[in-house]
């Protein structure tokens, strides 16, 4: 009997679970893996934060805690620590009662949520996401009703800068009610980010057109080292009297990544209509997974309401951070050390896991094949994926690849 199934397609691979496996299987000694966004300590292995081994073992001792059900909506004790530690906790939003926060599969679910309540009670369709963007972003939107993806301009290729006249143009011929996807720190994939004065001159842009900021803060203190200094976007936004959602992930910052601990935090402009939001947040989340898990909830909830174990936490931070810059400077020393071809400013320049190298895809594919370099063919790297023993293997590759194929060989060059 034929299959009910036969019809199905082979849908594609997802390119940096791809690369990560690949990565995994593969035999050779000088492998790298640049490919998932995700930190790797000096040694290039995964790292649990030590204030989190420490919650974890406190808890297992902990015979009071239990596997009952968690609200819908959420740990109250982890949404309210995820949304202060977001806007500030003297924000007068806070204390105004008009800001909250939901519990969400990290910042995915949070992105899903809030734009299924964007879609169903607000009648949103239309979209606006960077290019390029997060590859999830258009998906996740897609999927929660938004019928009219668009992109806004801003990576320019030639300069390794941002296109900000082209992003202000295109925000400019956004209809009103659009929901504007906002990268709140360490832009994934490009690590650049508007300055101050930009991103006053896009809230102005916004306030005119009528338009819906929805932050994605997936790097909180992954940027700077600093989380208040990160959070400035979403805080101005906040103070210049936008409503607004976030979906805060807590993946990188806490190494939570499996825990799939998120917040969505929304503030409103009137405290009254925070019940019945959060009435209708309950039935979506009731009707797409009922209510979320407890265990990364409860790590984060209790370092971030401990003096002792947050100041720990920070200092954690700190370190990623500083890693990751110190790598970026070492990679660019390397490159010139070689005469590499090109400007490799942009990589120090560039905030965040991530360096959008400027390597075509051609020559992407090439560290792949030719080195065991796992990287995104956008030629995306993550920075944490290198340490002082890989970072000249990785020099002399890229050497190798840009001199063998100069960037006008790729077809996006000509675009
Ligand atoms: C990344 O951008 O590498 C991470 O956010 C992992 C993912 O889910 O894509």
């Amino acid at each position: 009997m034929a299959s009910r199934f036969q019809d199905v397609q082979q849908g594609p691979p997802i390119e940096v679970f791809q690369m990560n496996k690949m990565f995994t299987e593969d035999p050779d000694q000088n492998k790298i893996n640049l490919s998932v966004g995700a930190y790797r300590d000096e040694q290039g292995k995964p790292w649990v934060l030590p204030v989190v081994r420490k919650m974890e073992k406190q808890m297992a001792a902990d015979e009071t805690l239990l596997h009952e059900y968690l609200p819908v909506l959420g740990l109250d004790q982890f949404t309210a620590a995820a949304t202060s530690m977001l806007l500030g906790a003297d924000n007068p939003a806070i204390s105004a009662g008009r800001a909250f926060g939901v519990q969400t599969l990290s910042g995915t679910g949070g992105l899903r949520v809030g734009a299924e309540f964007l879609n169903k009670h607000l009648g949103y369709t239309s979209f606006y996401y960077s290019t390029p963007t997060w590859e999830n972003h258009h998906l996740v939107f897609v999927n929660s009703g938004f019928t009219s993806p668009h992109s806004y301009r801003y990576w320019n290729p030639k300069t390794r800068a941002i296109d900000f006249d082209g992003f202000i143009e295109d925000l400019r011929s956004a209809p009103a009610n659009s929901v504007i996807l906002l990268h709140a720190c360490a832009h994934n994939p490009t690590g650049i980010d508007p300055t101050h004065e930009q991103w006053e001159k896009i809230a102005d842009v916004m306030e005119e057109g009528k338009l819906f900021p929805f932050f994605d803060s997936a790097y909180q203190g992954f940027a700077s080292g600093d989380l208040d200094r990160d959070a400035w976007a979403v805080r101005y936004f906040v103070k210049r009297g936008f409503e607004l959602v976030c979906a805060q992930s807590f993946a990188k910052n806490f190494g939570l990544y499996n825990e799939r601990v998120g917040n969505l935090t929304i503030v409103l402009n009137d405290a009254s209509l925070v019940a019945p939001v959060k009435s209708q947040l309950t039935w979506i989340v009731r009707g797409m997974y009922s209510n979320p898990p407890a265990h990364g909830a409860r790590v984060v909830a209790n370092v971030l309401s401990d003096k002792m174990l947050f100041d720990l936490w920070r200092e954690h931070i700190r370190t990623m951070a500083s890693r990751v810059i110190s790598m970026r400077e070492s990679l660019r020393a390397e490159l010139i050390k070689l005469n590499t071809p090109g400007n490799w400013d942009h990589i120090v320049n560039q905030i965040g896991l991530f360096s959008y190298t400027g390597l075509t895809q051609k020559q992407s594919e090439y560290l792949v094949q030719q080195y065991h370099i796992y990287l995104l063919k956008s030629g995306r790297i993550n920075v944490c994926g290198l340490n002082p023993s890989n970072v000249q293997y990785l020099a002399r590759a890229i050497n190798d690849a840009v001199s063998k194929f100069p960037a006008e060989d790729d077809p996006r060059a000509k675009l």
